[in-house]
């Protein structure tokens, strides 16, 4: 089906037929002619990086990207629900797993989701900037700082947003802000970045041209042909970006009260002009009828959502349905609602003298039980009971639950570190709910005088306790947590 105004259409009014004639001219058709270097070092500048590696497509400059940062097998990189299939398709290229994280109503990743997909596993994150619309990133990169995670850009959509990741990925199809027909750009302020992508991108031949690979490598190159279309294009950039934001501001205010449509928050730059419909098919039918192509919004790519997958270990207990112990005459002293488990994010068993680790664990526990740090009326956390352990662990509680709820410890009756002291403390906190009041036995109820554990008070309190939190599980490694609620 032709029509006549589609969705896009590329704006060549410059350099194009030029720049791509003297490259034939001249013979200069391959990776290696004139303009490449002057497209990524012009496009680098563009976007205030110091280095442009330029690539056959979008795609490319993402798995170029994956690669150049070590990202493969047995690691998780977050990538959003709502994008084109190219961003969690190069992490699957590269042996790694996408894990999906919703967007929130303006398209671009929900933040808030997102620190509860991070693993221990997790290496990088991947916002996209969907439409043109910036995420969040002065949020994401706190998380990435906190999580030591690399940021890799999707700027497939977005040429004009100043990218601030490690890696930005930008796409030249025909389809975008600008175009080479194919292409793609990665920019970075890294240098060895930078090299690597090159390196990456041309087999991996290295300068000697000794066609020994020193790994395993791609033909990701862009022909000079296309550089030197893409160069005519940027020359073009502040004239295309500001003829959009014109076309966004008409879409604006002609839409604006119509019956049935809900605008979108605004882009930074325009790729695509987003509204919501309430009647969406119907009215992309009806526009097909006047000549107008739109498109209906991909849907997301992740068949579970937002399923949240726990880490190992928590496999110490054996959890059972409700309904299934109730009807062989259990008892049920507390229901799980909720779990999480992390270590200091990065390392199964490393230390974590932060207790970024207990904290993250617990929130993630209370945001996957659906509740608020108010609710906990009592902490079983499995301290080391030295000066320097339970001052972490007391200062992570803190941090997350303030200084309201009842703390004890099993740690005197398991040991530390045993997958089996999980078990005992996540029993000891069920029992605990099950008698709405804490066992007079509680570990902690004798502080040690050297530890500054002024957050925790092992008092029984006479008020009811219906949630309890069991932390740190101490399954070979440290920090997860349990949210209970009484049975
Ligand atoms: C968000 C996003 N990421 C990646 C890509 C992939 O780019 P390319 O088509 O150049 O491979 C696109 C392009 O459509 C995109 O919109």
């Amino acid at each position: 089906m032709t029509f006549t105004y589609q969705a896009s259409r590329p704006y060549l009014t410059g350099n194009e037929s030029a720049y791509v004639a003297e490259a034939i001219e001249t013979g200069m058709i391959s990776a290696r002619g004139p303009y490449m270097q002057r497209f990524e070092q012009e496009f680098a500048d563009f976007t205030g990086k110091a280095h442009g590696v330029a690539c056959s497509s979008g795609t490319a400059a993402l798995t170029l990207a994956m690669r150049a940062l070590g990202i493969g097998p047995g690691d998780e990189v977050i990538v959003p629900e709502f994008t084109m299939i190219a961003t969690a398709w190069a992490v699957t290229y590269v042996g790694a797993t996408p894990v999906f994280v919703d967007c929130a109503d303006d398209l671009t990743i929900d933040v808030d989701l997102l620190e509860r997909k991070i693993t221990p596993r997790t290496k990088a994150v991947v916002p996209v900037h969907v439409h043109g619309r910036r995420c969040d990133m002065v949020a994401i990169t706190r998380l990435a700082r906190e999580y030591n995670l690399w940021v890799v850009e999707d700027s497939a959509e977005a040429h004009g947003i100043a990218p601030s990741g490690d890696i930005a990925c930008f796409s030249l199809y025909a389809n975008k802000i600008i175009t080479a027909g194919e292409g793609g750009v990665c920019v970075t302020d890294d240098a060895r970045l930078a090299e690597r992508m090159v390196h990456l991108r041309g087999m991996a031949i290295g300068g000697d041209h000794s066609f020994l690979h020193d790994t395993l490598a791609y033909n990701f190159r862009m022909t000079s042909l296309q550089a030197g279309f893409a160069l005519a294009q940027l020359e073009k950039i502040d004239e295309i970006l500001a003829m959009r934001g014109t076309i966004e501001k008409r879409y604006d205010a002609g839409l604006q009260d119509i019956a049935g449509l809900t605008l979108m928050p605004p882009r930074e730059v325009l790729w695509m002009y987003d509204v919501r419909a309430e009647r969406r098919d119907e009215l992309c039918e009806f526009l097909a009828g006047e000549g107008i192509e739109t498109r209906a919004a991909s849907r997301p790519f992740d068949a579970a959502r937002d399923g949240f997958v726990a880490a190992e270990g928590a496999a110490v207990l054996v959890l059972e349905r409700v309904a299934d112990a109730t009807a062989r005459g259990g008892r049920v002293h507390a229901v799980v609602r909720g779990y999480g488990a992390a270590t200091d994010a990065h390392h199964a068993t490393a230390p974590d003298p932060e207790g970024r680790g207990v904290e993250r664990a617990l929130r993630t526990a209370l945001a996957d039980a659906g509740l608020g740090p108010s609710a906990v009326d009592h902490v079983n956390a499995h301290g080391t009971s030295t000066p320097l352990g339970d001052v972490i662990e007391a200062r992570a509680l803190r941090r997350v639950l303030g200084d309201r709820p009842v703390v004890t410890s099993t740690k005197g009756v398991t040991g530390h570190s045993l997958a089996a002291s999980g078990a005992m403390e996540a029993a000891y906190t069920a029992l605990t709910l099950a008698r709405r009041s804490v066992p007079p036995t509680a570990n902690l109820t004798e502080l040690d005088p050297r530890v500054e554990l002024d957050v925790v008070t092992g008092a029984p309190r006479s008020a009811q306790i219906d949630v309890g939190v069991s932390t740190s599980l101490g399954f070979g490694g440290h920090n997860a947590a349990l949210v209970l609620t009484a049975g």
